[in-house]
């Protein structure tokens, strides 16, 4: 059914019954002359969808950061820095592209369901992701809606996460990428320790909507507080199966000039590995994309 929105400047159309709306009318190039009124009609449907689609935008990098910038102040890349494209700092770029023979390190990022920068005090409130080059097929990105995933929760089991809260760390003892360097040690059990990571509530209300979100992902979730591993690992299996059923999610096929908006508050994303390896550098199978990040 098309949504439309009067008064705002734009139309959206929902892309699936509970996650994301594709919004036509607006040319993000022109972020700075956009009306106040839209940015906030914007930022307010994104909260609600979870996803916001642009289609058909062809963004330099500075119109990118000029529209992130229209709805707040940038979060510091941190960790990212090193994939930024030259003279921009606070972009972010992943890509499959080979540079001097060398395979960029990002392309394989987010091979876990996680939510952009769980693991600080203060997370990321959303992120702008887009496409320059996109392959034939494969490298699509999955969200999850995190409402419908705190809506499934049964009364019972809501009142008893209610009070916990669960510590999130990019070195979390599910990360693929800390497995993958070595298995468990003391020393690393000591490393673990000293590095950095965030306690928050399991279920958290959206600062916007109001509405109650499940707030665990896979890559980032280590634990629950006052809980050890193993004891934890049951019931984070269960929550991270029931955010990520299919009919809690949308999965994008991306086109070059596609721009998505995610809120991390109420959403995680997810990309499958569905490359053709075979023939991952065929110029069809180029995939370039640049993220912005919102504080
Ligand atoms: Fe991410």
């Amino acid at each position: 059914m098309d949504a439309g929105v009067h008064g705002t400047g734009f139309t959206a159309r929902e892309l699936s019954w509970q996650t994301g709306s594709e919004i036509t009318g607006l040319d993000l190039r022109q972020a700075d002359a956009t009306a106040q009124g839209t940015i906030d009609a914007l930022w307010q449907l994104l909260g609600q969808r979870g996803i916001l689609l642009f289609r058909d935008q062809t963004l330099d990098h500075g119109q990118h950061l000029a529209f992130t910038r229209r709805f707040g102040a940038l979060a510091k890349t941190g960790l990212l820095g090193r994939h930024a494209p030259p003279g921009y700092p606070d972009l972010f770029m992943v890509s499959n592209i080979k540079t001097n023979g060398i395979r960029s390190e990002t392309e394989n990022a987010a091979q876990q369901w996680h939510s952009d920068q769980s693991f600080l005090e203060v997370p990321a409130r959303a992120s702008l992701f887009r496409c320059v080059h996109a392959p034939q097929y494969g490298g699509d990105t999955m969200f999850a809606n995190m409402y419908q995933a705190h809506d499934a929760l049964s009364e019972g089991m809501r009142a008893a996460l209610r009070p916990m809260r669960a510590f999130h760390t990019l070195f979390s003892s599910r990360t693929l990428a800390r497995r993958a360097r070595k298995p468990f040690s003391s020393v690393q059990e000591d490393e673990l320790q000293r590095l950095s990571g965030a306690l928050h509530p399991v279920l958290r209300r959206h600062s916007d909507t109001g509405r109650m979100t499940l707030y665990v992902s896979e890559q980032m979730v280590d634990h629950f507080e006052g809980w050890s591993v193993e004891e934890s690992a049951p019931l984070l299996d269960y929550l991270f199966a029931l955010a990520v059923r299919p009919a809690h999610t949308y999965r994008h096929r991306w086109q070059p000039g596609d721009l998505i908006m995610w809120d991390n508050r109420c959403s995680m994303h997810y990309a499958p590995i569905d490359y053709d390896f075979a023939a991952l550098d065929a110029p069809e199978n180029r995939r370039l994309m640049f993220r912005s990040t919102l504080a």
